[in-house]
């Protein structure tokens, strides 16, 4: 009988393949498994180890039963498949050839309240589950990517050593990964990531929008405009690669102007965005991120009604300084996400800290930059976002540049639903009496919903004089 491995991995597309050869490069033994699929997958795991020798010594399976059988006591199996059925089928699959104690893992972008299920489920039959949001992409789960562990606690103090070696390492040399709190905290705190992740690529495209006019057909004052803040508090990854995007050329054209304008998802924006109405907790900067995504998404209509509806743009506005403004919106963003964690953290009794969110998001992470390591240093003294000195100083140096920024979008017809949401909440978060007592007196006039005046000291509510 052969030697057993340390580690299963389950599902052999990218990011599996990816995490797979950065387990390896740690000296971790591996059990790859792929599915067979006549004529489409046959001996996948076999053709990676031979394409990428950092694998040669993993073993490939194609039958779940040897697979689950190479792997020593108490097996690590981590589930690299799309989030979905797919992942209760294969836990049904396994299931039977588990022993207790085993701990299976789900390292795909599932939904928190699945992996919350899945937990108490699998709990009940000894196994335990771990849901794992992992970020970073292919490049990510390659070199190293941030990993945020929710579900069984002891089963992260067995898997934490090795996952620990193939995290993204923070810039003082800490692992960006962490144990979170059970069921599905992980998997929460990866949705909430996202959601930040869709705000900062939705405020990158509007800042873009904005250039356009101004910019040389080449696209070069933008990218270089990109460049310069790279080198700025504004640095991050999405920037980066966004200033590399354009740089590239087909026939002396901007590479980018081939692609259809129709933005994709795979659900966890519509995730977040409903968690955060249920919760309570504004975050219309992700929202209005994947509306923008919605809204794109009709290409043909937005064509037919282009000239249908032309835009009346104004010619005599300048195009004001726009880094401020897109500083301001990204502090928004990040205090948004960040507000629905400290939430979660009271509503689940998670033990979550944003200190180490902060952390665990500032390396390997498709979110991680200058900012997200600020916030890491600034959260001990803090309770949230917007009460850090910076995030005020640049407000209170900043605001009219934003002013302007949302005068020209609309002198110039561009729609900038990310810059605008950020204006929106900021205004009315900073607004010491909003308009909502309008809103308590119609719902109490049409629904007797009653009310609570300034100056109630009992409990109870009111009617108005129309009751
Ligand atoms: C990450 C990303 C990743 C996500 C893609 C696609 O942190 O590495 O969040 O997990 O799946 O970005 O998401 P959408 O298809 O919804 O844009």
């Amino acid at each position: 009988m052969n030697k057993k491995v340390s580690w299963g991995v389950l599902g052999m597309g990218v990011m599996g393949l990816n995490l797979s050869r950065n387990f390896a490069n740690q000296g971790i033994s591996l059990a790859l498994y792929n599915r067979f699929m006549k004529g489409s997958e046959e001996q996948v795991a076999l053709k990676k180890i031979k394409t990428y020798p950092e694998l040669n010594s993993a073993l490939p399976f194609e039958s779940l039963d040897l697979f689950v059988a190479a792997i020593e006591s108490p097996r690590k199996i981590l589930i690299m498949l799309p989030a979905g059925p797919i992942i209760d089928k294969i836990i049904d699959d396994i299931i039977p050839l588990l022993d207790e104690k085993d701990i299976l893992i789900d390292g795909g972008n599932s939904h928190y309240n699945d992996t919350g299920k899945r937990f108490l489920s699998l709990a009940k039959k000894g196994i335990r589950f771990l849901g794992i949001g992992i970020s970073g992409g292919k490049i990510g789960a390659l070199k190293g990517p941030s990993l945020m562990v929710g579900g069984d606690r002891k089963a992260y103090h067995i898997v934490s050593k090795d996952l620990l070696k193939i995290a993204a390492k923070n810039i003082n040399g800490k692992p960006c990964c962490g144990y979170l709190g059970s069921g599905g905290a992980g998997h929460y705190v990866k949705m909430v990531h996202n959601g930040i992740e869709y705000a900062e690529m939705q405020l990158i495209a509007e800042i873009f929008e904005i250039c356009l006019p101004h910019a040389d057909s080449n696209l070069e004052s933008i990218q270089n405009l990109f460049k310069s803040w790279q080198n700025s508090s504004s640095e991050s990854y999405l920037l980066g690669i966004s200033s590399e995007i354009l740089s590239y050329k087909q026939a002396g054209e901007p590479y980018i102007n081939r692609i259809l304008d129709q933005a994709s998802n795979k659900g966890t924006g519509a995730w977040v965005t409903a968690s955060g109405a249920l919760a309570g907790s504004p975050n219309n900067l992700m929202t209005a991120a994947l509306h923008a995504r919605f809204t794109s998404s009709f290409q043909s209509l937005r064509k037919k009604n282009s000239i249908e509806y032309p835009s009346l743009a104004s010619n005599n506005v300048t195009l004001p300084n726009l880094k401020k403004t897109y500083d301001i919106c990204r502090w928004i963003n990040h205090h948004q996400g960040f507000e629905m964690i400290q939430q979660a953290k009271d509503t689940y009794k998670w033990n979550l800290s944003l200190e180490n969110i902060a952390l665990i998001w500032s390396e390997g992470s498709i979110i991680k930059s200058k900012l997200m390591n600020q916030l890491k240093l600034l959260f001990p003294d803090a309770n949230s976002v917007m009460e850090m000195s910076p995030f005020k100083k640049l407000v209170s140096k900043g605001q009219k540049e934003w002013m302007d920024v949302l005068i020209y979008s609309i002198g110039k017809g561009i729609p900038t639903p990310c810059i605008s949401s950020a204006w929106n909440y900021f205004k009315a978060i900073t607004q010491a009496r909003s308009s909502a007592y309008l809103i308590q007196a119609q719902r109490d006039f049409f629904g007797s919903h009653g009310f609570n005046l300034i100056d109630q000291k009992e409990e109870g509510k009111n009617h108005g004089p129309w009751a």
